[in-house]
């Protein structure tokens, strides 16, 4: 097939480029290296089956053009991280919610299959765990800028749904739980590469508020997989889907697990959430994915435990 990937050039959208181009197909990334870099993509150049664009989801007659010359669209592009919705407010809403609805509209000019990927952040504060995608979303007031993201993203699924609704537009929803791995940075606010680059250099682990904050960690590739089955799944076609993993650990004991398989003297500091990230922040204590809906549709079990999403990531900043 030939694929569009927006934000093709980021961390989980260059791991789809590469899995698809070793399946055979044809992929065309489109990226505007904001938070993504030409180096995650650099070792695909050569391959005749695959180009880059570097230019913005926000660009109507490129997309327009892109899709049109496409079989299926990944849409990944969205602003990322949490530093980087809090710094970069209105960016961030005109790039989640105009760049998908840019997306849609070309999809539905052509009739192209478009995946989305919204985000286990539209679960908010809610507190019955796990999370089904059916359940109510209880997030922060306005005045909190974190639940921005949130309710962007959001809007897209509202979006997304509703182009399924009025024209059978095959959209398929899915809500990532955190997912890591290579190439993930750590400097938009991503907690595993940040731990990691501070347990290899040595220096202090800095864990936000007390630190029993509970998260689940996907490795990218099964995320991947799980992206690639679903798009091609009829079944899955104005549906939100959970992805991700149902190994919880607090984010204490991550920094303590980091810190034990790098063998590495850093000490943990603790930090509270207003001195991190000013004012604007909440946070939710636990998110764990109830995986029933993606299992029922595709053959779906995480083949990496959270020992070897830990060591893939130390393994890749080591050689970086
Ligand atoms: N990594 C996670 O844990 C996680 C969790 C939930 C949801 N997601 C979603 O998965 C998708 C990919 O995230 P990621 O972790 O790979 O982050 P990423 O920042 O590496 O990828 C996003 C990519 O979009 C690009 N981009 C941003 N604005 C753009 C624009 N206007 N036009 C074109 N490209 C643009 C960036 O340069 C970047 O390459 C995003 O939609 C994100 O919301 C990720």
């Amino acid at each position: 097939m030939k694929a569009l990937i927006t934000g093709g050039a980021g961390f989980i959208g260059s791991h789809l480029c590469e899995t698809l181009l070793d399946q055979g197909h044809q992929v065309t990334a489109i990226d505007d290296l904001s938070t993504g870099s030409h180096s995650n993509i650099a070792h695909l150049e050569s391959n005749k089956n695959f180009q880059l664009v570097v230019d913005t989801v926000l660009n109507d007659q490129l997309v327009n053009q892109l899709v049109r010359e496409s079989e299926i669209v990944f849409h990944l592009a969205s602003a990322v991280g949490v530093q980087l919705i809090i710094d970069q407010p209105t960016q961030t809403i005109q790039t989640i919610v105009e760049g998908t609805r840019v997306i849609l509209d070309a999809a539905k000019r052509y009739r192209r299959p478009v995946l989305i990927t919204s985000t286990s952040e539209v679960y908010g504060k809610g507190s019955k765990i796990p999370f089904a995608e059916d359940d109510d979303v209880v997030l922060g007031p306005t005045s909190t800028r974190r639940w921005l993201y949130a309710s962007a993203k959001m809007l897209d699924e509202f979006l997304g749904l509703a182009h399924w609704y009025e024209t059978r537009l095959p959209v398929v929803i899915i809500r990532l739980f955190n997912t890591v791995g290579p190439r993930q940075v750590g400097q938009y606010g991503m907690v595993l590469p940040r731990f990691v680059q501070k347990a290899l250099a040595g220096d202090p682990l800095t864990v936000y508020g007390d630190g029993k904050q509970a998260r689940c960690f996907c490795h990218v590739s099964d995320a991947v997989s799980a992206i690639i089955q679903l798009a091609q799944c009829k079944d899955a076609y104005g549906k939100v889907i959970n992805v991700g993993s149902e190994e919880e650990i607090s984010i204490l004991n991550l920094a303590n697990k980091v810190i034990e398989q790098t063998g590495s003297p850093s000490k943990i500091e603790f930090l509270s959430y207003e001195k991190a990230y000013t004012q604007g922040f909440d946070d939710m204590q636990r998110r764990v994915p109830d995986l029933a809906r993606v299992k029922a549709l595709i053959s779906y079990e995480p083949k990496h435990d959270l020992t070897s999403v830990i060591q893939s990531t130390i393994d890749y900043w080591q050689r970086a």
